[in-house]
């Protein structure tokens, strides 16, 4: 099958979070199975083209929007150590920034920077003769791709049989635009746009509510995401779109990329281990403290909890600001963190790096071998996010023996369950209500098993057994895009 992929974050070259790391490990894996995917991605001034070796194409792309055309240059590379195409759309106007959403804010132009990069996607496919079978637009960003399938490029050749699936990674967001502006710019003018069509929402236009409208199949990535979006305390304000197009939606778990993700090969990690061999991940341990600046590392036997996080609402920090301070005050954990994001989470954190220098060290920013490394060394990771489509962290945590407490929530519901001592059966610790009493309860359980053996490393192991391969995901996959099929062909 001929798939294209339409995202706007690929691994290793840009990325914000999770979306990033599956639509690359997705890549990897229908390859590996003998499928023809190729990806498309906006040429980010921070994508590092002469280390990924990317090369000039020298073939111009036009773009028509609205009544206009505008054009971009077009750049070839692979994914490393694979021979998957990458291209990338450069527009110095859209692109030639330093953020891939903003800096931080959002972009007031994202509208008109994503409609372009979607247009874009079906030029390039032209430019290249690349018939595809599938479009595979994730998020809201490449949305659009799902509009203009079934309109301005709906008899074309190249694309009269293409079908197109889009995936719900985040329903908090969606892509508001300003009609007047998002309808011509995409070429369909105002006459498309009324009260209940497929682009309107509340009177604006909602890129997310367009894919999910003009797709094929849609699919987003957990079963438990995919039930609780039914219901508005999940939804979004989109339960009923998502209602409507119940039949053809589909929850598939995101997998993990064990080349990258795994204790056994990670380059990023102090000291390589597998399942038997859990004192080298105490050596982990100790070199993280000691590279994060703890004096103290000596008493080793203090739990150390991580978390490697954007720092938004979804995530639960709320409930960590309820509790923290009492666990630092009273010695009781370490904390490590590594994020960014809202400015006002970003300040607690710091003032609690500030309160509790002994035991905390938070680092604010974006850095990827660091995350490797606590993923790798801390005892704990904490996921108690308020919703959480799906979830990588704790996927990663489990493969390398670190022991996630998470909310029952989405993908956290999926892959971690609850360790019962009796049976010695479960890989975390697990809490279902939003609310610090609950968590707090979590935290106490999860201390509880780190102090008694056998359960501490009969928790670890099972955690490293677990298998949460992408290999497993992109057949799901797979199988979305022949059912997808059927309804083009
Ligand atoms: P989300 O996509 O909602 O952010 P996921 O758990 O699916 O959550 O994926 C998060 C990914 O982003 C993981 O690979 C995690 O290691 C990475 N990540 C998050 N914050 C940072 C950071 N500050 N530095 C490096 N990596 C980060
Ligand atoms: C989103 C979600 C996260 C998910 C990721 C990849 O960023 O917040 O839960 O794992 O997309 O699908």
């Amino acid at each position: 099958m001929n798939i294209i992929v339409a995202s706007a974050e690929v691994a290793p070259y840009a990325k914000t979070g999770g979306l990033a790391d599956i639509s690359s490990s997705l890549a990897y894996q229908w390859s590996h199975y003998g499928q023809n995917p190729i990806i498309i991605l906006p040429k980010y001034k921070t994508i590092d083209t002469n280390y990924y070796n990317f090369k000039p194409t020298y073939k111009v792309i036009y773009v028509p929007m609205a009544w206009w055309m505008e054009y971009a240059h077009l750049w070839e590379g692979t994914l490393p150590d694979s021979e998957i195409p990458v291209y990338l759309i450069e527009n110095a106007d859209y692109f030639d920034r330093y953020g891939i959403y903003g800096e931080p804010s959002e972009y007031p132009d994202n509208d008109r920077r994503f409609i372009f990069y979607s247009r874009a996607i079906f030029e390039v496919a032209k430019a290249l003769n690349f018939k595809p079978h599938i479009i595979h637009a994730h998020d809201f960003h490449a949305a659009f791709t799902m509009a203009f399938l079934k309109s301005q490029y709906r008899f074309d050749p190249l694309f009269s049989k293409t079908a197109g699936v889009y995936t719900i990674h985040n329903l908090a967001y969606q892509g508001w635009f300003e009609p007047e502006r998002a309808m011509n710019l995409a070429g369909f003018g105002m006459k498309e746009f009324y009260p209940g069509c497929w682009f309107e929402h509340y009177g604006k236009v909602n890129a997310m509510k367009t894919g999910i409208m003009f797709a094929d199949k849609i699919t987003t990535v957990s079963p438990t995401y995919a039930k609780e979006i039914r219901n508005p305390y999940y939804s979004e304000g989109l339960q009923g779109v998502l209602n409507l197009r119940g039949a053809d939606l589909i929850g598939i778990l995101n997998g993990v990329d064990y080349n990258i993700w795994n204790p056994e090969k990670d380059k990023y990690i102090f000291e390589k281990y597998s399942i038997n061999e859990l004192d080298k991940k105490i050596k982990n341990k100790l070199n993280l403290l000691k590279l994060i600046g703890f004096n103290n590392y000596g008493e080793p036997e203090l739990p150390l909890f991580g978390m490697v996080s954007r720092l938004t609402e979804q995530k639960g920090i709320d409930l960590l600001m309820a509790k923290l301070d009492d666990y630092l005050g009273n010695n009781l954990i370490r904390f490590v963190l590594l994020g960014s994001g809202e400015s006002h989470y970003e300040d607690y954190f710091r003032g609690l790096g500030w309160r509790h220098p002994k035991n905390s060290v938070i680092h604010i920013g974006y850095n990827n071998a660091l995350a490797h490394k606590i993923i790798a060394s801390s005892d704990f990771i904490l996921m108690p996010s308020r919703f959480e489509p799906c979830g990588l962290t704790q996927m990663y945590a489990l493969k390398y023996g670190t022991i996630p407490i998470v909310r029952a929530t989405g993908g956290l519901n999926d892959t971690v369950s609850e360790y019962i001592p009796i049976t010695g059966k479960g890989n975390g610790f697990v809490f279902l209500h939003y609310d610090a009493g609950d968590f707090d309860y979590a935290v106490k359980r999860a201390l509880r098993i780190y102090n008694s053996q056998p359960h501490w490393n009969i928790i670890r192991k099972n955690a490293m057994s677990e298998d949460f391969s992408s290999s497993k995901t992109a057949l799901e996959y797979l199988k979305v895009f022949k059912w997808a099929l059927e309804k083009v062909l």
